[in-house]
């Protein structure tokens, strides 16, 4: 039985030395011929990737091209501009980071830049985030920090932390859309801090955003530092390579050349015609064979290095903003996904891992093993003798995995050699081009986000409603009036959002909205309750 396993462990290995990669599906069921079966159509979906890599329109709700991969080879790109803006913006964002930290760049007042904030959401925060986490040092160059949503009291913990150091904080602000409500609130929200320290948000910030975009034209309106460009054919959870993900990693003084390096080997291995050799494309057929290629089980990542602990949310965003679609490409309905969730090893063994091993089966794990410990140099303390913490760490990913075999769980492990730029890189053109190959095997277009932008609509019309119940409230200052006739009065036919926006506005007694609830107060009491506006 286990001499079968090791066959089977062998016969699957896809090993990359120079890359010091492995990847390990001997864990997933592959159904007898499932190689056979599934052979067309994944040759069919490396064979559009070649030609999205060459140019082909591969994002046809939007008529857009699909560019990532050139970020890392910018000869390939299929125009002569748009290699000469990737090797540009490389270029650009190395010489500005090089003069911040050399102070020719340098803030207002204060003699050196020593802290950035990076303002962005979704895929222009995510991979910052990640490459922030998985490669900072005490010897970095600069402290990072993110703004990655609208929560005042998330503004005031980071605001907090940098302390008297924001004289000294440079603001870098990415929207490739550069209308995102999210990012243009955190960026006030800074100018606001800036000005109270009497500084001015244009002379300690930078803008990574596409071209004539609101954040280009604030930007320039603004004179902030500099503008980085961010392409249509580079989409939002693919950027981590573009000047979204190398400029905040620059700043840090992390080595984006090395990132940049890895990616790009990465892609050549991916590139392998043979299925079976390419790494992406086994991964895809494993996630097929795992979730029978319907999203029937969810997708858990558990690296074992807490470097990676932000990959799993990384990839929760890249997978399931690119596979999660209701339609297909011929316009079925297919309510597509592969859910997406994870932390880190061992210390989730404490959690969730319970169930994993115990209960309901509807997941498949990928583990992620780094073989070096820690930098060279580190000591390995022996916590028994003979025995590192290391040791155990690697003891509990290969106990776990063993252990979910054992009662009919899959899993995938990816091996890479160390952590560092390199590693991460790779890491990142792999997920990048395996979410492609799987979305072309289940007939989804991978580059478009319907399900964001509707979200930011909604939004848009909840803000709307409550300036229509701010105008009811004034429109009859000081007159309590139920929910009900506060949503009559702003022409909403349904009270309940009315009721969600008054609530929220009592609870924040700056906002001047005053509720009084009928005495005695008791159960459903709040329905009955009248709101009013009062001076603040
Ligand atoms: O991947 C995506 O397209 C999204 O997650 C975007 O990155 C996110 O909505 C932020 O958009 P923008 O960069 O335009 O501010």
């Amino acid at each position: 039985m286990s001499l079968d396993r090791f066959d089977r462990f062998r016969d699957l290995l896809v090993h990359a030395p120079a890359l010091g990669f492995w990847l390990d599906v001997s864990r997933i069921r592959f159904a007898d011929g499932f190689f056979a079966q599934m052979d067309a159509r994944i040759r069919d979906a490396l064979r559009r990737m070649t030609e999205l890599e060459a140019g082909a329109t591969a994002n046809p709700d939007e008529g857009r091209l699909v560019g990532h991969y050139w970020l890392r080879a910018p000869a390939l790109a299929p125009k002569p501009e748009i290699r000469a803006d990737v090797e540009r913006t490389l270029e650009r964002v190395l010489a500005f980071a090089a003069d911040v930290h050399a102070a020719h760049i340098r803030p207002e007042r204060s003699p050196r830049f020593r802290r950035l904030v990076v303002v962005g959401i979704g895929g222009s925060a995510l991979g910052p985030q990640l490459a922030a986490a998985a490669l900072g040092s005490p010897a970095d160059r600069m402290i990072p920090h993110f703004f990655d949503n609208t929560d005042p009291d998330g503004f005031d913990r980071v605001l907090d932390a940098i302390g008297d150091d924001l004289g000294a904080t440079l603001a870098v602000i990415v929207s490739k859309s550069g209308g995102t409500k999210e990012t243009r609130n955190g960026m006030l929200a800074l100018d606001a801090a800036y000005r109270r320290l009497g500084l001015t948000l244009g002379a300690h910030a930078v803008a990574v955003t596409g071209e004539g975009s609101e954040l280009d034209k604030y930007a320039a309106a603004n004179g902030f530092l500099a503008r980085f460009p961010m392409w249509d054919w580079v989409g939002g959870r693919t950027s981590e390579l573009s000047a979204v993900g190398l400029l905040p990693a620059a700043l840090q003084g992390l080595d984006v050349r090395a990132m940049l390096a890895g990616a790009a080997a990465m892609d050549e291995v991916t590139r392998a015609p043979e299925p079976r050799q390419n790494p992406a494309a086994v991964l895809a057929l494993a996630w097929y064979s795992a979730t029978g290629g319907a999203g029937k089980k969810d997708m858990v990542v558990l690296p074992y290095k807490d470097r990676l602990e932000l990959f799993s949310r990384y990839l929760q965003q890249l997978v399931m903003e690119s596979l999660g679609k209701q339609h297909d490409l011929d316009g079925k309905e297919v309510f597509q996904g592969i859910a997406v969730y994870g932390n880190k090893g061992s210390t989730d063994q404490h959690a969730y891992v319970q169930q994993l091993r115990d209960g309901v089966d509807n997941f498949f794990t990928t583990f992620i093993e780094v073989l070096r410990d820690h930098a060279p140099g580190r000591r390995h303390e022996e916590v028994e003798p003979g025995v590192t913490a290391g040791d155990y760490l690697s003891g509990f990913l290969q106990g776990t995995r063993q252990a979910l075999t054992d009662r009919g769980r899959e899993s995938i492990t990816v091996t890479i050699e160390e952590m560092g730029p390199r590693a991460l890189g790779a890491l990142i053109a792999l997920y990048e081009r395996a979410v492609g190959l799987y979305a072309w095997l289940v007939n989804v277009n991978a580059y478009h986000q319907p399900g964001v932008e509707a979200g930011k609509k909604a939004a848009q019309a909840v803000i709307t409603l409550q300036g229509r119940v701010f105008q009811a409230l004034s429109a009859q200052p000081g007159r309590a009036m139920t929910v009900q006739e506060i949503a009559k009065a702003a022409g909403e036919s349904d009270p309940e959002p009315v009721f969600w926006i008054l609530r929220r506005l009592v609870a924040n007694p700056e906002r001047g909205v005053v509720r009084d609830l009928p005495e005695p107060s008791e159960d459903g009491a709040i329905f009955d309750a009248t709101y009013r506006l009062v001076k603040v």
